[in-house]
């Protein structure tokens, strides 16, 4: 994933900045993140939410695999692409437009996704919580991003806060006593990096059971 950095980091986080970056040409690869595919194609579909969706591919596979999914993103840019795409495929997607830092859960998902969805603090905490509240008993909360050794994925050379974070910090969120499986790992993936050089990242993943 690449970022324009720009000087103002409050930016990153608008709808503004955001349609812009989406309209016209894809931005990101079009498949759904090798993380969600591992940890979600173990689970039984039910109902899910993708939060910070993007352009859908995750979203999209979710509704492939039989999940009803809600799809979260500020973009609206971006939810239109993603209905359009759910309509050509015959598939059902309730598409939100909302903003993390002030969304709150109104409902419960058996799976609740967020993939590379950066916030700087505290922000980011308020929205794991928020996303940690909207899990189901015996649902699965999966939050993947950048981790702090990713130099792939530094905000060098700016004014920019470093939104990565380690899955431990995510963890650290959470009550135990609501979890069956708490999970907080750092993978390394293989990707292209911007140059189209074969590079590793390095990912921090959070993945949750809530008790049933
Ligand atoms: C790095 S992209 C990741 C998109 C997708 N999850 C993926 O992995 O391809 C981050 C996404 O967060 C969304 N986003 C940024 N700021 C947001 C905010 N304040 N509220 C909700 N979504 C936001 C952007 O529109 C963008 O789609």
């Amino acid at each position: 994933m690449t970022h324009q950095h720009t000087e103002r980091p409050e930016d990153h986080f608008t709808r503004e900045f955001w349609d812009e970056r989406y309209v016209g040409e894809q931005v990101w690869s079009g498949n759904p993140n090798p993380h969600l595919v591992t940890y979600g194609s173990e689970l039984r579909p039910g109902t899910a939410l993708d939060f910070g969706s993007g352009e859908g591919a995750d979203a999209i596979w979710l509704a492939q695999q039989g999940w009803q999914v809600t799809a979260i993103d500020i973009s609206v840019v971006a939810l239109e692409g993603v209905a359009a795409r759910a309509a050509e495929l015959d598939l059902e997607l309730i598409c939100l437009q909302a903003d993390a830092f002030s969304w709150s859960a109104d409902t419960t998902y058996d799976l609740v996704s967020a993939q590379f969805m950066h916030l700087p603090r505290p922000a980011f905490v308020r929205l794991h919580r928020e996303l940690a509240a909207s899990v189901a008993p015996g649902g699965t909360l999966l939050i993947v991003g950048h981790h702090p050794e990713d130099i792939g994925h530094a905000p060098e050379g700016t004014t920019f806060e470093d939104v990565r974070f380690t899955a431990e910090e995510t963890a650290s969120t959470l009550d135990p006593a609501e979890w069956d499986t708490i999970d907080a790992l750092r993978l390394e993936r293989e990707w292209i990096d911007r140059d189209g050089r074969p590079a590793v990242a390095v990912d921090a993943v959070l993945r949750a059971v809530r008790r049933g």
